[in-house]
């Protein structure tokens, strides 16, 4: 057993994407994830649905399954073509916000945009978790270098007293969607949340890396969830593809809630 997990709430949170097609596909699947996350006593469920898809998604919100929203912009409102404001998503009950995802990265994302855009959910009151990851694995360990350039740039002006309400997911690159070279191994996974609160520590003080929440993304399935939570420093679960199945997704957050 592991002591630091004892008594540990784990976050596990649901990324959709760009999916599913409909809105009654998606009221469907929220649902019946509500309904296995509100039995749970040490899991907190996020789903990130489609924005669009946050109406539906809305009437599921409970204590223990809150939703958000897979961006937002950092202005109130305005000129803002096919952006959607903190302010927008805070009326459909979204709580989180995920920032910085390497898939938005791709499109042209950068820290500089995901800074703006988290002092904006924090000033909300939005729950931020923000996504790092590196492309590719090096043996020099310039993957660490990458980590640590996107942390510093993206807490770039965020107060100490913030970082407990900030969730940083470790989601490398190259471990993400059907198309990841493989899987992140537990030692991955676990050695960079070590890492990032090290990081963290630095820029701030050891107490504030205590509080930070460190969860990883990246082929997390119903085979491998629990693994990556044993050794005690990662705090959660990032998962894409199996969240779109509630059963799966279910079962994911109901092995985490019987972790010893
Ligand atoms: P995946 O996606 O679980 O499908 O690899 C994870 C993510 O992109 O957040």
């Amino acid at each position: 057993m592991n002591t630091a997990n004892n008594k540990k709430t784990f976050l596990v949170a649901g990324n959709w994407k760009m999916n599913p097609s409909t809105h009654k596909e998606a009221k469907k699947i929220c649902k019946d994830i509500k309904s296995s996350a509100q039995k749970t006593r040490r899991v907190q469920t996020v789903i990130f649905p489609p924005s669009i898809f946050l109406n539906e998604c809305s009437t599921e919100v409970h204590k223990k399954c809150a939703i958000g929203t897979q961006d937002i912009f950092w202005e109130e409102e305005g000129s803002y073509t096919g952006n959607i404001s903190a302010s927008m998503i805070q009326s459909y009950k979204a709580t989180y916000v995920l920032l910085g995802h390497s898939e938005l990265r791709v499109l042209g994302e950068t820290d500089i945009y995901v800074n703006k855009k988290l002092k904006t959910a924090l000033k909300h009151g939005l729950k931020p978790i923000v996504c790092v990851g590196e492309q590719a694995r090096d043996t020099e360990g310039w993957y660490l270098h990458t980590i640590k350039t996107q942390l510093e740039a993206c807490l770039q002006g965020i107060a100490r007293k913030s970082l407990k309400d900030i969730v940083i997911a470790y989601e490398p690159v190259w471990a993400i969607g059907k198309h990841a070279t493989r899987e992140a191994t537990k030692e991955e996974a676990d050695e960079m949340a070590i890492y990032i609160k090290k990081v963290i520590s630095t820029l701030y003080d050891t107490s504030t890396a205590s509080v930070l929440r460190v969860i990883y993304g990246g082929s997390v399935n119903t085979k491998n969830c629990t693994s990556f939570l044993e050794a005690g420093h990662v705090d959660g679960l990032l998962v894409g593809r199996e969240s779109l199945s509630a059963k799966k997704f279910s079962e994911i957050i109901q092995s985490v809630d019987s972790m010893k």
